[in-house]
């Protein structure tokens, strides 16, 4: 988890301090993982939104507006993280440096991927702000008490979660080159997989 800097930590300023049942050192450590989760996500809408602009080939309309898509739902976890962070009286990392600073994913510029690889990208992505929502929601509730950061953050990590398996789903089967390279028949990809499926 990385560290805050200090004008992101939870405030206390007397009266308008929020009297939830936390301390600030817990209003606080809930403040680092929400602000960890927002620069996550905005760094992902951006590369979902990227995908969106770039992606050719067969698949084109599918996956354009399944980016589309899945850049509105992030666009709403980002608005509902930087407010649940202004609620337990925490500032947002609300600058694109900041976001940068504070995100565990990495951009890929000038990168133009092919359509297959581009979903690969983006199911790695999600797995991986998965991964992190999985630490900081067990951090939230046994560290800092806070019940209700840690079912803000479960709710948002079974997002990723459904949009890590919808574009998983684009990888089985038929393959999405848009060259045509690399296409299979079901009839050819389950002979030459069993059943074609497995569970691993
Ligand atoms: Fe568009």
């Amino acid at each position: 988890m990385k560290n805050s800097t200090p004008a992101l930590k939870a405030k206390s300023n007397g009266t308008n301090t929020p009297r939830l049942g936390l301390d600030s050192k817990q209003r606080e450590g809930a403040v680092c993982c929400l602000n960890v989760a927002l620069a996550n996500a905005y760094v992902l809408s951006v590369k979902t939104k990227k995908a969106h602009w770039d992606v050719v080939g067969p698949q084109f309309m599918m996956l354009h507006k399944l980016w589309d898509e899945q850049y509105a739902l992030l666009e709403g976890y980002i608005d509902n993280v930087a407010e649940r962070v202004r609620t337990l009286g925490g500032f947002p990392v609300a600058t694109l440096q900041g976001f940068l600073a504070q995100t565990e994913l990495k951009e890929h510029p000038l990168e133009l991927p092919m359509a297959t690889a581009a979903v690969v990208q983006l199911v790695d992505d999600h797995e991986a702000v998965v991964r992190s929502l999985r630490v900081a929601v067990r951090s939230c509730a046994d560290d800092f008490n806070d019940a209700g950061t840690a079912d803000f953050l479960t709710g948002m990590m079974e997002g990723h979660e459904k949009m890590a398996w919808i574009l998983r789903s684009f990888l089985e089967g038929t393959a999405i080159q848009p060259s045509g390279q690399g296409f299979q028949k079901k009839s050819q990809a389950a002979a030459s997989s069993g059943d074609g499926r497995r569970f691993a």
